[in-house]
C-alpha cells in the first residue's frame, strides 16, 4: 500500500555497508529520518542532531520515557571541538581516545549546532567521535552532528548486530546500515569535564585505568546505586534489561535457569540448566564485553524465567560488564 496518508509504518530497510548503502543512509539522515548504524560499541539510532523534529522521532521510536540528553556523534576531532568548550583535561582525553569508545560531556559551545532537545535543555553537550569505519564515513557524508542513543527500545538490551535492531525497532525507523557485529560490545565510557576533576558518569569501552593513565589522576566515580539522582537514562538502576530475571554472582544453578558463564567457572547444577553460554571460556574480558548483550538476548530467547550469572572480575572492562549486569538485575 502506497497511501502517503497511511498510518501503517513502511518497512524498515536493511542497507548494505557499501557506497550505495552509505549514500542512502546519509540522505535519509539529512532528510530527518531515523537510521540505525554500527559504531564500535553498539548500534546507534541516528537522527540529525541539528533538527528538533528528527531528534523527537528518536524518543518516540525508542519509547524513551523522558527527554534525556543524547550523544552527538562527529566524524573527527575538529568537528567535535567546534561543538563544545574543552578544558585542558578534556582536550587530553579527546586526543588520547578519539576516535574511540569515549563520550565527553563538556560545556556546549555558544554556537553549537546540537539542538536543545538533543541536549535536554542542558548547558552541556555529550560528544563522541566513534572509531567504526562505517560510522566515520556516514558521519562525514551527513556533514552534521548525529544524535544517537543505543538502537533498542528504552530499557532493553543494547543491540550489537543489525538483527537486534530490527527485533526492537522494525517498522519504526527508516533503515539500518548493516555492519555486522560491533567489536567492543558495551557502550562508550562517559566522562564529564565541566571544571575540576573529570567525573566518570558511565563505565564503558575505555577502562578507568586507561583514563587514569592519561589524566594522571582518578576520575570521580558516579555512584551507580544512587538511582534517585541519575545523571541520565544510562544511570537509571534498571536498564539494559532482558525479560528474564537476572541473578548475579551465582555459584549454583537452579533447575530450568539459563546460565551465563565466564572463564572456567563451573557452577553446581549446571547440567540442569535450560541454556548456557560462555562469554569467554579463556577468561578474556574484551571478548566477554563483545559477547555480553548478544548472550543476554540469546538466553532470554531460551524462555527461561531467570538467568544466573557467574562472577565476572571487576578489573579492566569488567567494570563496564558488571555495571550492565547489575542494571539488568535491578528491580524493575
Ligand atoms: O556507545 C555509546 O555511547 C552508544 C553509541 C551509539 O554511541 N550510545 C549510547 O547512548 O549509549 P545512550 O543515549 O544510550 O547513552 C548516553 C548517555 C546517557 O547515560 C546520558 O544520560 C548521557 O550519555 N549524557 C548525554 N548527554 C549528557 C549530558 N549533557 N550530561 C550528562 N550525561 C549526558
Ligand atoms: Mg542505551
Amino acid at each position: 500500500m502506497n497511501d502517503p496518508g497511511s498510518t501503517v509504518p513502511a518497512a524498515t530497510r536493511r542497507l548494505d555497508p557499501d557506497t550505495a548503502g552509505l549514500a542512502e543512509a546519509a540522505a535519509l539522515l539529512r532528510a530527518g529520518d531515523l537510521v540505525a548504524f554500527p559504531t564500535e560499541t553498539v548500534y546507534g539510532l541516528g537522527a540529525d542532531a541539528t533538527d528538533p523534529a528528527a531528534v523527537a522521532r528518536i524518543f518516540s521510536a525508542k519509547e524513551r520515557p523522558r527527554f534525556n540528553p543524547l550523544i552527538a556523534h562527529l566524524p573527527d576531532m575538529d568537528a567535535a571541538l567546534a561543538e563544545g568548550l574543552f578544558d585542558g583535561l578534556a582536550r587530553r582525553l579527546a586526543e588520547a581516545f578519539w576516535p574511540g569508545p569515549l563520550t565527553l560531556v563538556v560545556p556546549a559551545d555558544p554556537g553549537t549546532r546540537v539542538c536543545d532537545l538533543a541536549r535536554a535543555g542542558l548547558p552541556s553537550v555529550a560528544l563522541r567521535v566513534p572509531a567504526h569505519p562505517l560510522a566515520r564515513v556516514l558521519l562525514s557524508e551527513v556533514g552534521r552532528p548525529v544524535a544517537a542513543p543505543s538502537a533498542n527500545r528504552s530499557g532493553r538490551v543494547s543491540p550489537t548486530r543489525a538483527s537486534h535492531v530490527l527485533d526492537d525497532l522494525a517498522g519504526r525507523i527508516a533503515a539500518v546500515l548493516d555492519g555486522g557485529d560491533t567489536p567492543v560490545g558495551v557502550e562508550s565510557t562517559v566522562v564529564a569535564c565541566l571544571g575540576g576533576v573529570p567525573r566518570l558518569l558511565r563505565p564503558g569501552g575505555i577502562t578507568r585505568a586507561a583514563l587514569r593513565a592519561v589524566l594522571g589522576l582518578d576520575p570521580v566515580g558516579a555512584d551507580p546505586a544512587d538511582s534517585d539522582h541519575p545523571a541520565g537514562p544510562g544511570m537509571l538502576a534498571s536498564h539494559y534489561a532482558p525479560r528474564a530475571q537476572v541473578r548475579l554472582d551465582a555459584t549454583s544453578v537452579e533447575p530450568g535457569e539459563a546460565v551465563l558463564l565466564f572463564g572456567d567457572e563451573h557452577p553446581a547444577g549446571l547440567a540442569g540448566a535450560r541454556a548456557a553460554l560462555n562469554l569467554s571460556p579463556a577468561g578474556d574480558l574484551a571478548e566477554a564485553a563483545a559477547r555480553l548483550f548478544g548472550a543476554l538476548r540469546a538466553l532470554d530467547a531460551s524462555g527461561a524465567a531467570a538467568i544466573a550469572v557467574v562472577p565476572v572480575p571487576s578489573d579492566g572492562l569488567g567494570e563496564a560488564i558488571r555495571d550492565r549486569l547489575a542494571r539488568a538485575a535491578a528491580p524493575r
